[in-house]
C-alpha cells in the first residue's frame, strides 16, 4: 500500500518525482502528491484520484522533490488527507507508508502544546512531531530520528524541509531502497519508481536514517555512517511497461511461459532426477521434520494450499497451509522438527511478515519464497527462495502465482529427496512435467480468442463458482478471486463435493459453474457435481485434458495432461476468463477498486 518517491540531483525533480509516481501508482491510487523544493522554497501539491489528476506544478530550482500515491487507511481519499503533510507551517513535508499506531495519543499530546491539524491522518503528526525537534535546535536527521523514536506502528518516512537542501527518510517494517546514479540518488518504496534511471539500488534496513543531498545517498545508523551493500537489479524498465497490451495483467499473463522458464532454470537435473535448488539446511534438519507449515495470503495463500498438497504427496511429511492473519505458533509441534514458510510475491505483506515472525519468536526455522530481492521477507526468514517472475504490476497476481506454485513444486522434491521419499524415476516423472509447463501454458494462451468469444456469454451473469478437488481446489478458489477483483462480480470458489452441501442453493441458470476436470483432480466425481448444477440450470466449463468423457458439459477447453501440475495450466483459462468478463465489463483491471498490490497494513 502506498508509494513513496525521492528524488535529488542535477534535473529537474518534478518531472522525474511525477514519473517515478506513475510508475509506482498500482501501490496506492486513492490520491497523489508531491513536495518540490526549489529557490523560493517548498510548494507542495496534492489531489484525490489517480497520478494522471495531479499536474507538476512550475517550480524555478527545484532539483530536490518527494512524492506520495496512496491507499487510504485512516481518513478518506480527499485532497486533504493526500501526502505530503505538513505541520503549522508549510515548511516541511511528510510522505509515508504503513500505520502510525500511537497517532491519537501523539495527536493529543500535540494539540495540547497549540498545534493545528488539518487531515484525518495518522501521518500528520509526523511533520508537527519533526517541528517540535527541529525548534529544539537538530538539524533534519537529528529531528527524524528522535521523532520516529515515539512512533509505534509500521512506516517509511520521507521529509524534506524548506531550509535544507536534502531529502532525509528512514524505515520501520516498510521498504525503502535507494538508488545510485552518476549525478543524482533516488528513493523509492519500490525499484520499479527509478529504475528507468539506475538499476543499482540500496535496500535500507529497519532503523536506518537516509540523507540524500549533492545528488548522493548516505546510510546512518544511531548516529554514524554505514556501509550498505549497492546490489544491481537483474530486470530494467522495459520489463515494467505494458509492451503493447491493453493491460499490465494481460501483459503478464502472457510472460507465464517465460517466468515459468526463469523459475525452473538451472534447478532440473533429469540425468539424476533431482530438484537443485540453492538452499541449505542444517544436517538432517529436512529428514527429522515433522511438520511444514506454509503462511501467506491471497493469492499466494492458493498457491501455498497447492504447495501444502504436493509436499503431502511426495515427501512424506505433514504440511498446512495458513492464512498468514490465523497463523499461531501455540498448540504446534516441537518448534526444533518444524519448518514454516512464508509464500510473498512482494516479501512485504503485513499479515505474512507477522506470522514469520511469530515462527521465528517460536523458535521454528523459517524459509521465504518471494519475488522480490532485497524485501523484508527475505531479511526476516533464515533463508531465501527466489521465484524469479520478474516485475509483477497489475494489482491481480497472475504469472507469481504460477510461478510461486512451480517454484514451490521444485521445494517439494527437494525436500522429498533429502527425506528418501521419492525415487530419482518418480521425481524425474514430476521434473519432467515441470519441464513441459512452459510450452503447455503457451498452448492455452495460443486459445486466447476462444476464451474471449465463450466469456461473451457470461459476461451478465449474476454469480461465478469455480470448482475442483485435489490440486484442482486451490486453483478454483484462486479462479474466484481473480474474477472478484478486476471485475467486481461474485464469484466463490469451492471444493467440488461441498457443492451439495450449501451452495447449491445458490445456483441458477445465471451461475456457470467453472470446473477443474483434469487427471489427479478426481474427474469424474468432479463431474458428477457438476452435473448436479447443471441439472438446476446453471451452465458448465470444465478445463479438461482427456482424462475423463466431458460431452455433458456446455463448453470445455483443453490442457495437456501434466500429472499434478496440470491445474496450474488449467488455470490460465480462468485467468483469461476473467480479464474477458472483466474487459468486456469495462472495469479498471490493472488497478481495481478498493485494492492495492502490496498490503503493508495487519
Ligand atoms: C492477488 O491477486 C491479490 N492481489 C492478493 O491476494 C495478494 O496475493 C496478497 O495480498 C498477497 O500478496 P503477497 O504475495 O505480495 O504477499
Amino acid at each position: 500500500m502506498c508509494g513513496i518517491v525521492g528524488y535529488v540531483g542535477d534535473d529537474t525533480a518534478g518531472q522525474i518525482v511525477h514519473g517515478g509516481l506513475e510508475n509506482l501508482d498500482y501501490r496506492g491510487y486513492d490520491s497523489a502528491g508531491m513536495a518540490l523544493l526549489g529557490d523560493d522554497g517548498l510548494t507542495i501539491t496534492k489531489r484525490e484520484g489517480e497520478v494522471s489528476n495531479l499536474s507538476v506544478p512550475t517550480v524555478t530550482g527545484a532539483t530536490c522533490g518527494i512524492g506520495h500515491t496512496r491507499w487510504s487507511t485512516h481518513g478518506p481519499p480527499t485532497d486533504t488527507n493526500a501526502h505530503p503533510h505538513t505541520g503549522m507551517s508549510d515548511d516541511i513535508a511528510v510522505v509515508h507508508n504503513g500505520i502510525i499506531e500511537n497517532y491519537e495519543e501523539l495527536r493529543a499530546t500535540l494539540v495540547a502544546d497549540g498545534h493545528e491539524f488539518t487531515s484525518e491522518t495518522d501521518t500528520e503528526v509526523v511533520p508537527h512531531l519533526l517541528e517540535r525537534e527541529l525548534d529544539d535546535g537538530r538539524d533534519l536527521r537529528a529531528a527524524l530520528e528522535s521523532a520516529v523514536a515515539k512512533l509505534e506502528g509500521s512506516y517509511a518516512i520521507a521529509t524534506v524541509c524548506a531550509d535544507t537542501d536534502r531529502i532525509v527518510a528512514t524505515r520501520h517494517e516498510s521498504p525503502l531502497v535507494v538508488g545510485h546514479d552518476d549525478d543524482a540518488a533516488f528513493l523509492a518504496s519500490d525499484v520499479t519508481a527509478f529504475v528507468e534511471h539506475t538499476r543499482d539500488v540500496t535496500y535500507l534496513e529497519d532503523g536506518d536514517i537516509v540523507t540524500l543531498a549533492d545528488g548522493d545517498a548516505t546510510v546512518y545508523r544511531d548516529g554514524e555512517v554505514v556501509d550498505r551493500p549497492i546490489d544491481t537489479v537483474e530486470w530494467d524498465a522495459t520489463a515494467a511497461e505494458k509492451g503493447g497490451y491493453d493491460h499490465y495483467m494481460l501483459k503478464e499473463i502472457h510472460e507465464q511461459p517465460t517466468a515459468l522458464r526463469q523459475a525452473l532454470s538451472g534447478r532440473i537435473d533429469l540425468d539424476r532426477g533431482t530438484a537443485d535448488l540453492d538452499l541449505t539446511f542444517p544436517a538432517g534438519f529436512l529428514d527429522s521434520l515433522d511438520e511444514i507449515q506454509f503462511v501467506a495470503c491471497g493469492t499466494s495463500f492458493y498457491a501455498a494450499e497447492y504447495a501444502a498438497q504436493l509436499i503431502e504427496s511426495f515427501a512424506d511429511v505433514r504440511a498446512t497451509a495458513e492464512l498468514a492473519s490465523e497463523y499461531t505458533v501455540d498448540g504446534g509441534g516441537d518448534p526444533r522438527r518444524t519448518l514454516t514458510v512464508a509464500v510473498t510475491q512482494s516479501g512485504e505483506t503485513a499479515d505474512t511478515l507477522g506470522a514469520l515472525r511469530r515462527a521465528n519468536g517460536g523458535g521454528i526455522r523459517t524459509l521465504a519464497v518471494t519475488n522480490t530481492l532485497g524485501s523484508t521477507v527475505t531479511r526476516d526468514a533464515d533463508d531465501s527462495l527466489f521465484i524469479r517472475a520478474g516485475p509483477e504490476i497489475g494489482v491481480a497476481a497472475t504469472k507469481t502465482f504460477a510461478s510461486q506454485v512451480t517454484t514451490l513444486a521444485l521445494l517439494s522434491v527437494f525436500v522429498a529427496q533429502e527425506r528418501n521419499a521419492l525415487s530419482a524415476a518418480d521425481a524425474r516423472d514430476v521434473l519432467t512435467d515441470l519441464r513441459g509447463l512452459p510450452g503447455a501454458v503457451q498452448q492455452v494462451l495460443d486459445d486466447a480468442g476462444d476464451v474471449r468469444e465463450a466469456a461473451t456469454a457470461f459476461v451478465d451473469a449474476s454469480a461465478y463458482f469455480f470448482v475442483g478437488r485435489a490440486h484442482g481446489y486451490p486453483v478454483a478458489l484462486e479462479g474466484a478471486l481473480k474474477l472478484k477483483e478486476i471485475a467486481y462480480d461474485h464469484a466463490e470458489g469451492f471444493a467440488a463435493g461441498e457443492l451439495k452441501h450449501g451452495p447449491l442453493a445458490l445456483v441458477t441458470e445465471d451461475t456457470p459453474i467453472l470446473a477443474v476436470l483434469t487427471e489427479g483432480t478426481r474427474p469424474e466425481e468432479t463431474l458428477n457435481n457438476v452435473a448436479e448444477a447443471q441439472t438446476r440450470g446453471a451452465p458448465a466449463i470444465g478445463i479438461v485434458d482427456g482424462s475423463v468423457e466431458t460431452n455433458s458439459l456446455d463448453t470445455a477447453f483443453s490442457v495437456p495432461s501434466l500429472g499434478p501440475v496440470t491445474p496450474l495450466v488449467a488455470n490460465v483459462y480462468f485467468q483469461l476468463f476473467a480479464y474477458a468478463i472483466a474487459k468486456q465489463q469495462g472495469r479498471s483491471i490493472d488497478k481495481p477498486r478498493n485494492l492495492a498490490k502490496s498490503v503493508t497494513v495487519e
